[in-house]
């Protein structure tokens, strides 16, 4: 409430963070994650392959060299960029609840701030002074070491933020005690750690076994090798992502669990919501099917177009299990403390009482009057609704109102139902937070949505809203 409000209209706020954000675990778990350990160990491969007079078996170096080539292109550039970007994509919409974060989270922070530089100077090392670590076995072995360091930093980095991550979908005994401790070592964050670890793994060995493909020569024995060890790799995750996935599955409160078909599928689509787990099954699927292939059947003639699909099933896989994981946490940003509309759930009453605009720093109107009412509905939307809903872009409230009450072209929706509705949404939709406002307030948000809907446009402003205080 203390804060400006950040509104993307055509869009919609979460679909802004959601891109950043998603892109950014791609990254940080496909290319880094996972893959600085396998590039590691292909060069480790290639270090005990070396002859009596030779520091390393050249093709296999070269081969760790040009997929750490891909890793440090890109995680040194979109990977870093998008870090940032969810730090300013998340405190642009919801700067309240980064601000409590910050608060219980404060040292753990500041440590993965410390981690992360690490490993930063660390990439920089492992990949500009590959061409020296030729020059010697001690220099190879150092900078097999130097890889292994790396491997371990980065795993650290995300080890950290994945317990705020944890935090965010069940605060556990820290409500209770508000210590740090308690809000570190949240229920859901070890369970969700035992998953994306051999998860990143695994998008690492998709991602490798294409690359391996495209920097191997056809038919040679390298192509086939280093295909078997990275299929290997894979195989090796596989159950450990399985069993990680299914311990993270039961410890979702199980309120929670009631989101999931609206997680996957959206409203739209929830009815398809068994065809959309045996789409995920499928995925999961055909990534055994390729490693198996390529592990069990060395010699088998698989087309390069098929390298592609584990990658593209992984990527859909980890995709969706980041929407779902930010989905069915609703209707709070933080576990049973602050609601996704940015507003704490212990300051409801105090909402209730003297009006949410009472509170709202940055509203030109602190109070619902005949005159200002449009201007007072506007605020009152911005506030309660706009985190998740645009007036007419992307999960447009007008348009989700005319759908759930069938209207025809050009009629009307009807104040008292939307008024009843929205006093109750909490029950009506359990990923809805309670409306936080008074009576005047939820009377000036209807006339707001059935302004949009009857004109289209948002309302004139007040000529004196801004100087009449
Ligand atoms: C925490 C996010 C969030 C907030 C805050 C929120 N909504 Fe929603 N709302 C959703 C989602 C998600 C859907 C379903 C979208 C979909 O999948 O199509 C939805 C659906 C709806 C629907 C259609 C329900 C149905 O059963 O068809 C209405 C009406 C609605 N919202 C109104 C509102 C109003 C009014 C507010 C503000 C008082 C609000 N919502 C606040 C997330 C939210």
């Amino acid at each position: 409430m203390d804060f400006p409000i950040f509104h993307l209209d055509f869009m919609g706020d979460r679909l802004l963070i959601a891109i950043i954000a998603v892109l950014h675990v791609l990254i940080n778990h496909g290319l880094a994650v996972g893959f600085i350990p396998l590039v590691t160990w292909i060069e480790y491969i290639g270090f005990n392959k070396g002859g009596q007079n030779t520091v390393t078996h050249t093709e296999w170096d070269t081969l760790a060299h040009r997929l750490m080539t891909v890793a440090f292109i890109i995680t040194t550039t979109i990977g870093a960029m998008t870090g940032v970007g969810i730090w300013l994509s998340s405190s642009l919409v919801n700067p309240a609840s980064i601000g409590s974060l910050i608060r219980v989270f404060y040292g753990a922070w500041f440590v993965e701030w410390l981690v992360f530089v690490t490993e930063v100077v660390l990439i920089l090392i492992y990949y500009l002074s590959w061409k020296k670590s030729l020059v010697s076995v001690e220099a190879k072995a150092k900078h097999i070491r130097l890889g292994t360091a790396l491997s371990i930093f980065s795993w650290i980095t995300m080890s950290i933020i994945v317990s705020i991550l944890g935090f965010m979908m069940d605060s556990g005994s820290w409500a209770e005690n508000k210590t740090f401790v308690a809000g570190f070592s949240n229920p859901i964050y070890l369970p969700q750690l035992a998953f994306r670890t051999p998860l990143a793994a695994l998008m690492a060995g998709a991602l490798a076994l294409l690359l391996a493909r495209i920097f191997t020569s056809k038919n040679s024995e390298i192509r086939i090798e280093s295909g078997r060890k990275i299929a290997l790799w894979m195989l090796v995750a596989v159950p450990f992502t399985l069993i990680g996935a299914t311990v993270y599955y039961l410890r979702i409160p199980h309120l929670m669990i009631g989101n999931l078909p609206v997680a996957i599928g959206t409203m739209e689509f929830q009815s398809w919501y068994d065809l959309l787990v045996k789409f995920i099954i499928g995925a999961i699927s055909t990534v055994i099917i390729i490693a198996g292939l390529v592990y069990f059947r060395p010699n088998l003639k698989i087309p390069s177009a098929f390298y592609v699909l584990p990658v593209l099933g992984m990527l859909a896989f980890a995709g969706i299990f980041e929407r779902i994981r930010e989905f069915i946490r609703k209707p709070y940003v933080i576990g049973n403390y602050m609601y996704s509309n940015t507003l704490r759930k212990d300051d409801y009453p105090l909402y209730k009482r003297d009006g949410l605009l009472a509170h709202a720093t940055y509203s030109p109107v602190k109070e619902v009057t005949p005159e200002n009412r449009l201007i007072a509905g506007e605020q009152v939307f911005l506030l309660a609704c706009s985190r998740c809903h645009t007036t007419h872009g992307i999960n447009s409230v007008v348009e989700k109102f005319e759908d759930m009450y069938s209207l025809k072209p050009n009629e009307s929706l009807n104040k008292d139902l939307m008024k009843n509705y929205i006093s109750h949404i909490e029950n009506a939709r359990y990923f809805m937070p309670p409306f936080p406002g008074n009576e005047a307030e939820l009377e000036a948000l209807v006339a707001y949505i059935q302004h949009l809907q009857s004109t289209g446009l948002p309302p004139e402003p007040l000529e004196t809203s801004l100087n009449s205080k």
